[in-house]
């Protein structure tokens, strides 16, 4: 099925210099990038993308760690991939959530940790379903910036 998937490269990713190193390994997927830019996130888009989470006991440290306030480097790349299967391939390549567990050949797994406070530093973003993937994309990105 074709469909679209957000990516974010989140602060540690930019702060380790792996922006290259992740985007060669998402070309892999020979899926179509349609949109990309860096932004500062705010409070509240960091708080709504995360929303589902709101109720956990890392929610305030997982907001700040998205607004980068743990990495001195305010932004994140975003980006959203298009194409056959696109959310399921992009999820297989970035890994599962907890780096410890994530695949060591995966993104996560290979540059993922886990903080002395418990928080998965997992590098990337990606949508988990169709109806995540929906709902984040109108959350970062304006319609006439996808092409
Ligand atoms: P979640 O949406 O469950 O996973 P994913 O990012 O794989 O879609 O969680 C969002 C982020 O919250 C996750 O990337 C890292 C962080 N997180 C933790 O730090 N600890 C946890 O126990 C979980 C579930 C998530």
């Amino acid at each position: 099925m074709l469909n679209q998937t957000l990516v974010l490269i989140k602060p540690d990713g930019l702060k380790k210099s792996l922006t290259g190193n992740i985007l060669t390994r998402l070309s892999e997927t020979k899926l179509e990038i349609i949109a990309a830019k860096i932004v500062r996130v705010s409070k509240k888009l960091a708080e709504e993308h995360y929303m589902h989470l709101k109720q956990e006991p890392f929610f305030p440290e997982l907001v700040l760690y998205l607004q980068g306030e743990l990495h001195q480097r305010k932004k994140v790349m975003a980006m959203i991939y298009w194409g056959e299967d696109a959310i399921q391939k992009v999820r297989d390549i970035a890994g599962a959530t907890n780096p410890e567990e994530a695949s060591s050949v995966s993104i996560r797994g290979q540059y993922g940790r886990i903080t002395t406070k418990g928080l998965y530093e997992n590098v990337v973003h990606a949508s988990a379903n169709d109806i995540e993937a929906e709902r984040e994309i109108k959350l970062w990105f304006q319609p006439d910036e996808i092409i």
